[in-house]
C-alpha cells in the first residue's frame, strides 16, 4: 500500500453522481483487467475488444503496458517495486476512467497477485465493477511467439528479470475469465469477454 505523503488535503465532492454520468453516456463504467505473460496476447485481444465495443456504440479506452510506459509511467522500470507502482497507478487511472462511465480495458502483465488484488479492492470500495481476465498462453507458446524478440534476449542474458524467465508471474486464483489463447482465436477470446460484460449487465 502506497503511503499518503501529502497532508492538509481534503476531499471535495462534486454534485454529479456516477449514475448521472452513466445516464448521460447511456452506459455503465467498469474496468476489465487483463493479466498474463508477455506474448500471451493481452494487447492483441485488447485492441480487437476495444474496437468491438466502439462498434457497438460503447465508450471504451485501452490502457496498455508498453504504451503507458512511454508516458505516465516512463520513470518506472521492472524491479518488483516499480512493477507494483506501475500497477497501482494504472489501477487508479482505470478506476477514474470507469468512474467517468467509460469501459477501461487494461493490458499489463501485472505479475503480482497482491497488486491485482489491491486494484480490485480499490474498485470494490468505490462500487465500480472490476473484472479480471487471465490471458493465458503457456510460457513455451509465448516464447515461441516472441513478437518483440524479448524472450530470445532474456534467454541470452541480455535482459535481466524478464517475467516468466527469471522473474515471477503469479497466476490469478479468482479471475472472472480464463482465456487459453493458445486454444482460442482472437475473435473467440473477444467474444468471451463481450459475453462476460453481457452476463454482468454491463452492456445494457
Ligand atoms: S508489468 O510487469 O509492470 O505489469 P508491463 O505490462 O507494464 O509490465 O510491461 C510489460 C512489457 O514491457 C512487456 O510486454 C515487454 O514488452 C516489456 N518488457 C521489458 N522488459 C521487461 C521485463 N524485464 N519483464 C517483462 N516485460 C518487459
Amino acid at each position: 500500500m502506497s503511503e499518503q505523503k501529502a497532508t492538509n488535503i481534503h476531499w471535495h465532492d462534486g454534485t454529479v453522481s456516477r449514475s448521472e454520468r452513466e445516464a448521460s453516456l447511456s452506459q455503465k463504467g467498469c474496468t476489465i483487467w487483463m493479466t498474463g505473460l508477455s506474448g500471451s496476447g493481452k494487447s492483441t485481444v485488447a485492441v480487437v475488444f476495444e474496437q468491438a465495443l466502439i462498434h457497438q456504440g460503447k465508450h471504451a479506452y485501452r490502457l496498455d503496458g508498453d504504451n503507458i510506459r512511454h508516458g505516465l509511467n516512463k520513470n518506472l522500470g521492472f524491479s518488483a517495486e516499480d512493477r507494483t507502482e506501475n500497477i497501482r497507478r494504472i489501477g487508479e487511472v482505470a478506476k477514474l476512467f470507469a468512474d467517468a462511465g467509460i469501459i477501461a480495458v487494461t493490458s499489463f502483465i501485472s505479475p503480482y497477485r497482491s497488486d491485482r488484488d489491491l486494484v480490485r479492492a480499490l474498485h470494490d470500495e468505490a462500487g465500480i465493477p472490476f473484472l479480471e481476465v487471465y490471458v493465458d498462453a503457456p510460457l513455451d507458446v509465448a516464447e515461441q511467439r516472441d513478437p518483440k524478440g524479448l524472450y530470445k534476449k532474456a534467454r541470452a542474458g541480455e535482459i535481466k528479470g524478464f517475467t516468466g524467465i527469471d522473474d515471477p508471474y503469479e497466476e490469478p486464483g479468482n479471475a472472472e475469465l480464463h482465456l487459453r489463447t493458445d486454444q482460442l482465436s482472437v475473435d473467440e477470446s473477444v467474444q468471451k469477454m463481450l459475453d462476460l460484460l453481457g452476463e454482468r449487465n454491463l452492456l445494457d
